[in-house]
């Protein structure tokens, strides 16, 4: 079995974090979206990746490597145009030849892997396997629509009245089977050509297309408190570890990594929190649900429920809470407003003034 994972597409969209302008780099805990996704495969038993690149592929090359890191045996398929996931396929068939494949979308998160789907794929070996899972607004999605037994009848790509709350997630099993589908489909109503509608094809062919239901699953949408959630998602598990120096009147209660190389000097840090290599944490209060990333300067501050990238600091500020602070930034107090007091005081006055 193979793995298909998309990491094309073009690299405008990006907000608000802009110092990579491939969406499957965003951090989540520390790290980029896109390897979760990889190391879900690599634990699945999965060796063999084709990573689909498009006109950020220096980035992610430069991010991934030969997948060795990984245990995984990397291969890039440049697509010239992010023509659609379909498409993806397509331009990948050579590299998939026969054998059954996953397709991961390089911008999504299941929490807890995929080793449970892959397995049951296995055993059952459908035409194609999808997850589905319940989201609030589900126009932006791809939509099932399931009959009374839980079989799926339909698919439609970002429907404008979905039929159902039940969004397809952006990881897919499939046999050598939708290759005929993606070889048939022309492209949809936005030029792409849709996995989706390969799916209604496989289905609309008489082949066995199956379905789960899962809960714990992210997609970036561009939004703070989106990241901040998925972020809390995954420091809710991490294992407590401190591989940096913990100094003076400091304190960690919980679920604290302090990776190699940070220094935590006169502090508390109450996780779930991750403090990266080399970064410097002194006289503060660092709060659960957060990370601060590898360099940053964390002094005489509070902060929490917040994430901090690479080599940014924050001084003599309380309290920050649920923020994204980019790269390279720096947050200081305001200095102080010059205080005049203008006074027209009658005899005998008394006044308190607080300054
Ligand atoms: O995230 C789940 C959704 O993903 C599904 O519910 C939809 O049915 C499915 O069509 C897809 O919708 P999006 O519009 O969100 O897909 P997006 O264009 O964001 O692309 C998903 C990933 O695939 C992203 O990492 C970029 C990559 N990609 C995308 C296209 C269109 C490629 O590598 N090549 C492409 O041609």
């Amino acid at each position: 079995m193979k793995a298909l994972v998309l990491a094309g597409g073009s690299g405008t969209r990006l907000r608000p974090i802009t110092h990579t302008s491939a969406k499957q780099l965003l951090p989540v805990a520390n790290k980029p979206v896109l390897f979760y996704g990889l190391e879900a495969i690599a634990a699945a038993g999965i060796r063999d990746v084709g990573i689909v690149v498009g006109e950020t592929h220096m980035e992610i090359e430069a991010a991934v490597g030969d997948g060795s890191d990984l245990g995984l045996d990397v291969t890039y398929l440049r697509q010239e145009a992010p023509l659609g996931l379909a498409h993806a396929v397509l331009i990948a068939s050579d590299y998939l030849a026969d054998d059954d494949f996953v397709m991961y979308l390089g911008d999504n998160f299941v929490v807890g892997g995929i080793i449970p789907l892959v397995d049951r794929f296995k055993a059952e070996r459908p035409a194609a396997q999808i997850m589905l899972t319940q989201v609030p607004d589900p126009r932006s999605f791809g939509v099932a629509e399931l009959d009374a037994r839980g079989r799926v009848v339909r698919l439609e790509e970002k429907p404008e009245s979905p039929k159902s709350d039940l969004a397809l997630v952006g990881v897919y099993l499939f046999t050598a089977a939708v290759h005929e589908a993606v070889a048939e489909l022309k492209p949809s109503g936005r030029g792409e050509l849709e996995i989706t509608d390969a799916i209604q094809w496989l289905i609309d062919a008489g082949h066995r297309v199956e379905s789960t239901v899962i809960s714990g699953y992210w997609k970036d949408t561009g939004n703070v408190d989106d990241m901040l959630e998925v972020n809390r998602l995954v420091l809710e598990s991490l294992e407590p570890a401190v591989h940096g120096r913990v100094e003076g009147n400091s304190e960690l209660i919980g679920r604290v990594v302090i990776e190699k190389g940070a220094v935590v000097r006169d502090s508390r840090i109450v996780g779930p929190a991750l403090i990266g290599a080399g970064t410097r944490v002194s006289d503060s209060y660092v709060g659960p649900f957060t990370s601060i990333d590898t360099d940053c300067v964390i002094a005489d501050s509070e902060i929490e429920y917040s994430i901090v990238l690479s080599r940014s600091s924050i001084t003599g500020v309380r309290r920050v809470e649920a923020s994204l602070i980019g790269k390279d930034v720096e947050v200081t107090p305001a200095p102080n407003t010059p205080r005049a007091h203008r006074l027209v005081l009658g005899d005998h006055s008394k006044v308190q003034i607080s300054s």
